[in-house]
């Protein structure tokens, strides 16, 4: 029986870090914009859990091209879900935060 949770539980996790590749990720590298160097230039502008996590909200929910930290590129209109966008927001934030911190 645990063991069958704890597949369950591993099933779930890879399942939400999936949401992350499929909805994002598989975008952003077609168009060259991977998510990792995207993740360390909003942790290197607004430094704190919060501050990533609000700016990324903000800006792909309202975009607004004074605050792009994106040079060079039209803004792009995020269809995103709010409900759907906190949780990958937490997903972004978990995959790269440890390597963040030893920097
Ligand atoms: C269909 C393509 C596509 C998808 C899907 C996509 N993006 Fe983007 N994203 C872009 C493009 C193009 C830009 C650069 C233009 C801009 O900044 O608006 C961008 C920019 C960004 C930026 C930087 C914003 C800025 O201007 O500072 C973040 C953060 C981001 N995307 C996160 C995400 C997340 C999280 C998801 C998944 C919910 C996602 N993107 C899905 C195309 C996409």
């Amino acid at each position: 029986m645990e063991r069958v949770i704890a597949l369950l539980l591993v099933g779930l996790l890879l399942a939400r870090g999936d949401l992350l590749e499929r909805r994002c990720g598989e975008c952003h590298n077609r168009i060259q914009l991977p998510l990792k160097p995207l993740f360390f230039d909003y942790l290197l502008h607004y430094s704190s859990e919060r501050g990533v996590k609000g700016a990324m909200r903000e800006q792909l929910l309202n975009p607004d091209p004074e605050r792009s930290l994106v040079k060079g590129r039209k803004i792009y209109r995020h269809q995103v879900d709010p409900d759907e966008l906190e949780i990958i927001l937490q997903i972004y934030w978990n995959r790269y935060k440890v390597i963040g911190r030893i920097r």
